[in-house]
């Protein structure tokens, strides 16, 4: 299949919008939408049936076939609804472990959900939630070991890290930051909400105690489809944040039924892998990182931004400096995002980090260059009527 916006009427996105931000809630192909609503039609033929016999075996089938996507243990794998989700069972459940004095650290290119999460369990437990900054742009791997590896002592009990930064689109070098939080005794608990679908992942390799990782943002399946992946030692200590029938079984079972939800979500992960697999892993990767690159070296140079320094670090998405200086307020993110909707249907995502303003693009299958000139054009537009 040739990639590029001929192919954007395999989604049901407008053709009147420039749709540069699949990574707030990615996009579900048509294809796999319409293998979602035959399982809901599967279910309300006869939901008894469906439930009683079909459900926990199409559940298992799903969570096998992605085992494979993520190079994940079949039975270190469960699905939740979203990472935010993920991220919540794993604090939830290690609450009785934290006491007062104790540190969670993380960066501060943290998701603001998972820092509020920590604050909650801080709050209750006593312990202290620790933010490292980290540089943006101009941060690289070794930086980033150096300075989390820096504030790592006795008193740390959790490294909270991201795989793929929310405002910054920094991938992080989880790997030997995990190597050195075991070497220590330090659980790690990764937020990998962008990763799936975006890198070629190998959780067994990367070997966190915990990683979490959204379906929903880059691997095309309908929304509320993430998966919590916990290794064995963990796994008796970890419970769902809601119990029901199967409290006390196994790790799996106690996930596998949290009361009656509409499965389709967790059900479509099979087309989804299918409808991924039919464009080819490579293929995209190629494109969607080739093409963000070539679209933030051009946007940078249009709008006179600093270069950014590694695009290595980068998966499918970058994040470049706004180039006006805007008053700040606590509804600034939106309201870019809504004036750059409404003047120019040009779909972005706006973050601040370290007092600063950063629109954040991402590239897909359907996007190509043009999309990014309509970019430039329109922030030339802003730049004129805001100097
Ligand atoms: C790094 C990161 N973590 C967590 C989340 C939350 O994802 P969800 O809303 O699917 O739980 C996001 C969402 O964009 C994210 O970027």
């Amino acid at each position: 299949m040739e990639f590029g916006n001929k192919i954007k009427s395999e989604w049901l996105l407008d053709d009147n919008v420039t749709f540069l931000n699949h990574g707030s809630f990615g996009a579900t192909p048509i294809k796999v939408l319409k293998a979602k609503e035959e399982i809901e039609r599967r279910l309300e033929r006869e939901p008894l049936s469906f439930f009683a016999d079909e459900y926990f075996v199409l559940l298992k089938e799903s969570v096998s076939k992605l085992s494979k996507f993520i190079g994940a243990k079949e039975e270190n794998l469960v699905l939740v609804e979203n990472a935010t989700t993920g991220v919540n069972t794993v604090l939830h459940s290690l609450e009785k472990e934290l006491k007062p004095g104790d540190e969670i650290i993380t960066t501060n290119h943290v998701y603001q959900g998972v820092r509020n999460t920590m604050e909650y369990i801080c709050k209750k437990t006593g312990a202290k939630a620790i933010e490292i900054d980290i540089p943006f742009p101009n941060a690289d791997n070794k930086l980033i070991i150096e300075k989390i590896r820096d504030k790592i002592n006795e008193k740390t009990k959790i490294l909270i890290i991201d795989h793929i930064a929310s405002p910054t689109a920094l991938i992080f070098p989880i790997k030997e930051l995990i190597d050195f939080c075991r070497s220590k005794g330090i659980l790690t608990l990764v937020d990998g909400a962008h990763a799936p679908g975006m890198l070629d992942l190998n959780l067994e390799m990367i070997g966190a105690d915990f990683y979490t990782g959204n379906c929903h943002k880059w691997m095309f399946t309908p929304k509320s489809c993430a998966f919590l992946s916990v290794s064995k030692k963990w796994q008796s200590m970890i419970k769902p944040l809601t119990i029901s029938l199967f409290y006390g079984k196994s790790f799996s079972e106690e996930f596998a039924w949290t009361g009656t939800k509409n499965p389709a979500p967790f059900l479509s992960l099979s087309p989804a892998i299918d409808f991924y697999n039919s464009l080819n892993f490579d293929n995209v990767k190629d494109y969607n990182h080739n093409l963000v690159c070539e679209a933030t070296e051009f946007i940078c140079k249009e709008l006179n931004i600093p270069e950014f320094p590694d695009f290595e670090m980068l998966g499918f998405m970058a994040s470049i400096e706004f180039p006006v200086k805007v008053p700040m307020n606590e509804h600034l993110t939106m309201e870019l995002r809504n004036h750059f909707m409404k003047e120019y249907k040009i779909e972005l995502s706006f973050h601040i980090l370290n007092s600063k303003v950063f629109f954040r693009i991402s590239s897909q299958v359907y996007n190509e260059i043009e999309d990014y000139k309509k970019l430039v054009t329109a922030m030339k537009d802003f730049i004129s009527k805001n100097k």
